[in-house]
């Protein structure tokens, strides 16, 4: 049951967007997914309204500061996956919920740290490591990439965050029409018309890649995938 933790104090960073995209996917290999929503916001209690995502997705809205660990520990029952969206404000909400995270994925778009939303993220794993011993693994991931930018500056930007020890995926997250178009229609990526949605199978081909990457970070303890039945013990 391992809880990944969206965040970034930058709004528009893509936060909620890479929240969609992990747990359509997570959801589409057969794991069940708890999203928090904890951005009074809402987009992800929004665009579960629309059409739901099918029996695995399930969306807890209105997660707060008080409920975030309540809300989690309910979650882990659930089973599989936990993301956890989180509004851009620096509290003691983004503190409870990178606490209570197997991995924390910061959304950069270019090299700039999101002028300085990511950067307050590291501070804040940092801190816990000094102030209390507490170490959550974490990663940057690069969003919104054009899909035209060379290798060579996509390199660049990782080479940067490389030069300042920060861990980033190889995975970057492409600026695509399909993860805009999610919002507005609602279900799964995957069930978004190819012919409506350009480029729609390179969208599905990105989301599968970052959760390959993500899932290998993860604790070994993974979610099963709902559908799997348990292994009985042979007799000796
Ligand atoms: N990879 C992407 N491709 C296309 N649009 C994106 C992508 N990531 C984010 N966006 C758009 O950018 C805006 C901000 O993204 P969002 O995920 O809401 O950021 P945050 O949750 O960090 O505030 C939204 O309008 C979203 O549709
Ligand atoms: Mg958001």
């Amino acid at each position: 049951m391992p809880v990944i933790t969206l965040a970034n104090t930058k709004g528009g960073a893509g936060k909620t967007t890479a929240t969609l995209i992990l747990a359509c996917e997570l959801a589409r290999r057969g794991n069940r997914v708890t999203i928090l929503d904890a951005d009074p916001r809402g987009w992800i209690s929004r665009w579960h309204a629309i059409a739901g995502a099918g029996k695995l997705i399930s969306v807890s809205s209105g997660v707060t500061e008080e409920t975030i660990e309540d809300m989690t520990a309910k979650a882990k029952k659930r089973g599989g996956y936990i993301l956890i969206d989180l509004p851009s404000s620096h509290d003691a909400l983004l503190a409870k919920a990178v606490g209570l995270a197997d991995h924390v994925l910061i959304p950069v778009q270019g090299c700039a740290m999101d002028a300085a939303g990511g950067a307050d993220v590291l501070e804040l794993l940092n801190e816990l490591d000094a102030r209390c011993g507490i170490q959550v693994a974490h990663s940057v991931v690069l969003t919104r990439v054009n899909a035209a930018v060379t290798t060579r500056a996509l390199q660049a930007a990782k080479d940067f965050l490389a030069s300042r020890a920060i861990p980033t995926l190889q995975t970057p997250i492409a600026e695509r029409a399909a993860y805009r178009d999610i919002f507005d229609k609602g279900g799964a990526l995957q069930a978004l018309n190819p012919e409506e949605v350009s480029n729609l199978g390179k969208a599905l081909d990105n989301a599968a890649q970052l959760a390959d990457e993500l899932i290998a970070l993860l604790p070994q303890k993974a979610a099963r995938p709902a559908a799997r039945k348990p292994v009985m013990a042979k007799a000796a």
